[in-house]
């Protein structure tokens, strides 16, 4: 890291770093984001470039008094010029859209196995927890060349969590989950900010990625005081809110078992599958009536107003790591 930038912290890129214009890139993702930013900046320009040169020389050699050759073009040569305008514009065109839509589809599919963080947004703070229950406030440490994905929410108003070394932004919003992954590939410490405006403090929501060696990252999360990992939490919780009254296998209630459940396709009453993914999970306890599951009766009451989110999120770990052979 170089010592003489405080910050923004610069890996060697020469060719980046001679005017801090661009940030580090340390996530794998970022070149490619780099690449299509890159190449719509030569296209734009090259087309300004090309309208503002021809305005300059159209405006000098036709000008009033000028002796230079007016009249039409020979329809053969306008016709020619215009279909290869045309032509070449859109696959311009064309190409960016499939460069850039395809990029997003693999920037929106977490590998599986990823390392899992929580995260929740608040005027004006983030609140990140790890696997293990550790937990942080403005500061996210990670292990270096890992897949991370991070699911998020907000307590109030809509956030957007954004890491301009990884190339990475997402907003998180009340009510929903949000989720956005990336693989840093540099060790150092990188601005986190929200880039949403989200009320008075806006500008100061924000703090640091600590991207660690894996055994650092290892030692850093083993030295947290562990919290109740998010799945106790979440048994805690689906036990106080009576959730297992019904979801029990030993319950009398007719309700669908949830054991193993977690990413699984179900059938609904209405005819549809849907796959039970975090938003299901979340839609399914505030809006029971919404999604009823083929076979059962939609007796099950609403939880909006309340379970709240980051209670909803440690539900969701605990359905998450039931194991279809521990039915309860
Ligand atoms: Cu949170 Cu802006």
């Amino acid at each position: 890291m170089n010592d003489a930038s405080p910050g923004w912290p610069v890996h060697g890129a020469a060719l980046t770093s001679w005017v801090r214009l661009w940030p580090p890139a340390a996530s794998a993702q970022a070149g490619t984001v780099d690449g299509i930013f890159v190449a719509l900046l030569v296209f734009c320009g090259a087309i300004f470039l090309l309208v503002v040169g021809l305005l300059v020389v159209f405006s000098i050699r036709y000008r009033r008094g000028s002796r230079a050759k007016r009249g039409m073009l020979p329809e053969v040569l306008t016709r020619d010029i215009e279909i290869g305008w045309y032509a070449v514009v859109t696959f311009l065109a064309v190409f960016m859209f499939g460069w850039a839509g395809a990029t997003q589809l693999t920037l929106d599919a977490p590998p599986p196995g990823a390392l899992e963080i929580h995260v929740v947004a608040k005027q004006w703070m983030w609140k990140a927890e790890h696997p293990n229950g550790a937990r942080e406030i403005n500061e996210l440490h990670i292990p270096r060349g890992e897949p991370v994905r991070l699911v998020m929410t907000s307590q109030d108003v809509i956030h957007s969590f954004f890491v301009p070394a990884f190339r990475r932004k997402q907003d998180v919003l009340p009510g929903r989950f949000t989720e956005m992954w990336f693989t840093p590939t540099e060790e150092g410490e990188f601005h986190l900010l929200c880039a949403e405006f989200c009320g008075t403090s806006h500008a100061r929501m924000g703090g640091r990625v600590v991207v660690m060696a894996p055994e650092a990252y290892a030692a850093w999360v083993a030295a947290q005081p562990q919290g109740d990992t998010l799945a106790r939490q979440g048994e805690a919780l689906f036990n106080a809110y009576g959730c297992s009254g019904c979801h029990a296998t030993s319950s009398s209630v007719h309700a669908p078992r949830l054991a193993g459940l977690y990413g699984r396709p179900v059938q609904l009453a209405d005819g549809r599958t849907v796959r039970a993914d975090d938003a299901y999970l979340r839609d399914s306890i505030l809006q029971p009536r919404r999604d009823v599951v083929a076979g059962f009766q939609p007796i099950m009451p609403s939880f909006a107003g309340v379970i709240d989110d980051g209670e909803l999120q440690a539900i969701i770990a605990y359905l998450r790591s039931l194991r279809p052979e521990e039915a309860r």
